[in-house]
C-alpha cells in the first residue's frame, strides 16, 4: 500500500470512529413558559425569522439539519450552541432580571445591526438565515420596543 492510500486509510478509520461520540442534542419536549414570544408581542413574519436565524443556538431547541450530525460538524455547533445558550436563551428569556433582559436586548440591536449574528459561518450554510437589510431594521427596532417595556421594571 503507497503512503498516500495508507494516510488516507487512517483517516477513513478516524473519521468512522467519532461519528460514536455524539453531543447530546440540544432538544426538549419541556413547554417554554418563559420563551420571549409568550411575553412580548411581534409580527408572525419576525418571530419565524428570529426563530429560523437565531433559535438554533439561542433557545432549548435546535432544528438539526442531516449534516449536523456528521461529526465533527456535531461537535462544532454544539460548542456554538452551549456558548450561544449562555450568553441569551430566548426560550427562558422572561426568567431574565429586567436588567439582564434589557441589556440582552441592547446587545441584540448592536450585534444585528452590526452584521454580526446569525454567526458568518452559519448563515454560509443556512441561506434562510441570511438576514437583509429591512430584517434587520425590523428586528432591532422590535427589540427597542422591548427594552421601552422593560426598562421601568429595572431596581
Ligand atoms: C450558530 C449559532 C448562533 C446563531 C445562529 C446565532 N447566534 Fe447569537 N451568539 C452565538 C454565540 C456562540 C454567542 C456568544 C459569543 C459571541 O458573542 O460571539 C452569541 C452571542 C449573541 C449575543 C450576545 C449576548 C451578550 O450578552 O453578549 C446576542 C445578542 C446574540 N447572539 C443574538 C443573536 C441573534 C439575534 C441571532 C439571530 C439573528 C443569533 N444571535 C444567531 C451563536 C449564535
Amino acid at each position: 500500500m503507497s503512503k498516500t492510500k495508507k494516510v488516507l486509510l487512517c483517516l477513513f478509520v478516524v473519521l468512522v470512529i467519532i461519528q460514536f461520540f455524539r453531543p447530546e442534542k440540544n432538544q426538549s419536549n419541556a413547554a417554554t413558559p418563559g420563551d420571549i414570544f409568550a411575553h412580548y408581542q411581534a409580527p408572525d413574519s419576525l418571530k419565524a425569522l428570529i426563530k429560523t436565524a437565531c433559535y438554533d443556538c439561542h433557545s432549548n431547541n435546535t432544528v438539526y439539519p442531516w449534516y449536523s450530525q456528521v461529526q465533527p460538524v456535531a461537535w462544532w455547533l454544539n460548542d456554538h450552541i452551549k456558548e450561544g445558550k449562555k450568553e441569551l436563551n430566548f426560550s427562558e428569556f422572561a426568567a431574565y432580571p429586567a436588567k439582564r433582559a434589557d441589556h440582552k436586548m441592547e446587545e441584540l440591536i448592536e450585534m444585528v445591526k452590526e452584521n454580526e449574528m446569525p454567526l458568518k459561518s452559519y448563515s454560509l450554510i443556512h441561506a434562510d438565515a441570511r438576514l437583509t437589510q429591512e430584517q434587520r431594521v425590523a428586528m432591532t427596532n422590535w427589540a427597542a420596543e422591548i427594552r421601552k417595556v422593560i426598562q421601568p421594571n429595572i431596581k
